[in-house]
């Protein structure tokens, strides 16, 4: 993992609104097919900076790239390239699950004939084949998730930026969402940048974590080393809410 191609990278990356600085010179880095745990307690500015780095949002100072692209100059270059999975899932409720993967397939270019089998797979996949004709207005909010990790699957982007995936979902849904992006990362090799306030599931999946607080990231790096830092020990002992929770404290 030490030597995959860096994917995404920001350096003194920050945004000040109005009266206040959400992202504060953050600087970090995800190389290709990890999965990046982006954590930090609310208001920390985890979405602010996925926002820059989809070019929804300019950045006051400092540099960011990814795939090579910069997202200030390049935004709807790197909206087709990255995929994304919003904190509040906005859909058209009019449509069905199956009509929305069709519009993103076509957004995406893929030719019809290819489209319907791959539709199909990834409805299999993330378990809506049954509710593929329901609209998604009459969704729950489990499903409209999953119908987000299908769109993930359609696009096939090498990159995916996950803001709280597993939002208002019960543990078992929870679960198949984790299952589902450890298996983008290992098996189609999509780096991830996964930002969420479950750390036990975090836990099970991230190659790395990045603690956010006030703007700034306060540690980086694997599990292990996080341990290491805080208590001495490495993770076996220690849960990451424990380490998250003393970075916490603090800071
Ligand atoms: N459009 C905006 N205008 C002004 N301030 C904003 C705006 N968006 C975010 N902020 C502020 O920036 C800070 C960071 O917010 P952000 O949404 O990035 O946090 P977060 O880490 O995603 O939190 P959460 O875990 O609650 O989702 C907050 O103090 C927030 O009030
Ligand atoms: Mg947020």
């Amino acid at each position: 993992m030490e030597t995959a191609p860096v994917v995404l990278s920001t350096e003194e990356l920050t945004k000040v609104y109005k009266n206040q600085t959400a992202v504060d010179r953050l600087t970090f880095e995800v190389r290709e097919g990890e999965i990046f745990g982006f954590l930090g307690p609310n208001g920390a500015g985890k979405t602010t900076t996925i926002l820059m780095l989809l070019g929804l949002t300019e950045p006051t100072r400092g540099k960011l790239q990814v795939l090579g692209l910069n997202p200030t100059r390049e935004p709807i270059k790197v909206k087709q390239k990255v995929g994304y999975l919003q904190e509040n899932m906005g859909f058209y409720s009019d449509l069905t699950g199956r009509q929305m993967l069709s519009f993103v397939a076509d957004l995406n270019a893929i030719p019809p004939a290819e489209a319907e089998g791959r539709i199909a797979a990834a409805l299999e996949a993330v378990g809506l084949a049954a509710d593929a004709e329901k609209k998604i207005g009459a969704y729950s909010r489990g499903m409209r998730q999953r119908l987000g990790i299908a769109e993930l699957l359609i696009k096939d982007s090498r990159v995916a930026f996950l803001d709280e995936p597993t939002l208002g979902l019960d543990p078992d849904a929870t679960q198949r969402i984790m299952e589902l992006i450890e298996d983008l990362a290992r098996r189609k090799k999509m780096t991830i940048l996964l930002s969420s306030h479950q750390l036990h599931q975090v836990q099970k999946v991230c190659d790395r974590v990045g603690i956010m607080i006030r703007g700034r990231m306060v540690a980086q790096g694997p599990l292990e080393q996080l341990a290491r830092e805080k208590f001495g020990v490495d993770r076996e002992e220690y849960t990451l809410e424990e380490i998250y929770m003393k970075y916490f404290l603090e800071a």
